[in-house]
């Protein structure tokens, strides 16, 4: 990663799971500066554990990958092909501890977490053919949100409209994911710390934090698969999410707008059509039949509590 692309002031303090401050803000972090904190852990060693076989991560997984809509595009081969990934894969105890934490308090980030590790599974292997060139990154699809750590309950969980400020701390989770997770892996070019930067910039450059265009292919799988899973999932801020149809219909549009990678949304709607076409000969529609869920609160923004 260069130089260029870390450097940027912390608009709130880092914590670590245990509430521990971690980096105050306003805290200007360069390349060096990073390097310097990563250098501070170097001498600690994480236990790694199993991921397939840690908690009820195994029993979690299935249980929600045969709900619908999910069901649709994981047909036994596919939930077989993501569970066998998973035998691969090891975490760190911090990032254990990250999924426990989230398995307790913010139920919802945790199945997230989940989907969004299995969803990339399929795309990346549609789109990259050889494993070996994408079995680590799929890994961070299951903590791109790392950074939630640091985000309040009460604003994560909240069902009235963020204020201004609720909003920016929630989107403070990027950096201080990216931060962290360079911290805890002792490597601020990991791709896992990549994502957590990533996953909310877009191809055109509208996302945030830093406003890039995104282009590398499997941070934009993970940065749609995020997306998708968020319509279909239950939120506090709408009674009822997206159905399937119209949240495949939102990516659409958002590829069409020149924000999510056309490529990987294709793939995303070839899994979900009937006869399940290559997604190559798969057309995009620009129809629009689906109905958006009513009292959606997403994006709206009071200027202060209450009002
Ligand atoms: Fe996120
Ligand atoms: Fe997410």
């Amino acid at each position: 990663m260069s130089k260029k692309f870390i450097s940027f002031k912390l608009d709130y303090p880092i914590y670590t799971l245990d509430k521990r401050l971690f980096l105050p803000a306003s805290k200007e972090l360069t390349s060096e500066a990073l390097d310097e904190l990563i250098a501070t852990n170097k001498d600690t060693s994480y236990q790694a554990l199993s991921f397939l076989e840690y908690g009820t991560v195994y029993q979690d997984i299935v249980r929600l990958l045969q709900k619908p809509p999910y069901h649709i595009i994981f047909e036994e081969l596919k939930k077989t092909i993501a569970l066998s990934l998973m035998k691969k894969i090891s975490f760190i105890s911090p990032i254990l501890e990250f999924l426990d934490y989230l398995k307790k308090y913010e139920f919802y980030t945790y199945r997230h977490s989940l989907v969004v590790f299995a969803m990339s599974t399929i795309i990346a292997r549609d789109l990259l053919e050889k494993p070996e060139d994408w079995v680590i990154e799929v890994m961070a699809g299951t903590i791109h949100d790392f950074g939630k750590m640091c985000v309040p309950l009460k604003i994560l969980k909240k069902s009235d409209p963020l204020t201004r400020t609720d909003r920016s701390i929630l989107e403070h989770h990027a950096l201080a994911g990216f931060v962290l997770l360079s911290y805890f892996l002792k490597d601020s070019k990991s791709f896992a710390a990549r994502v957590a930067k990533e996953h909310h910039e877009r191809r055109d450059g509208s996302g945030y934090p830093l406003g890039i265009s995104l282009r590398d292919r499997m941070v934009e799988i993970i940065a749609a698969c995020d997306i998708y899973d968020a319509l279909l999932s239950p939120r506090p801020y709408r009674p009822t999410s997206y159905d399937n149809r119209t949240a495949l219909e939102e990516i659409t549009e958002m590829a069409q707008e020149g924000k999510l990678s056309s490529e990987v949304v294709k793939i995303l709607v070839s899994h979900n059509r009937k006869d399940k076409p290559h997604f190559r000969e798969c057309r995009l529609s620009t129809e629009k039949r689906g109905i958006p869920p009513a009292e959606n609160l997403y994006g709206i923004i009071v200027e202060k509590e209450g009002s």
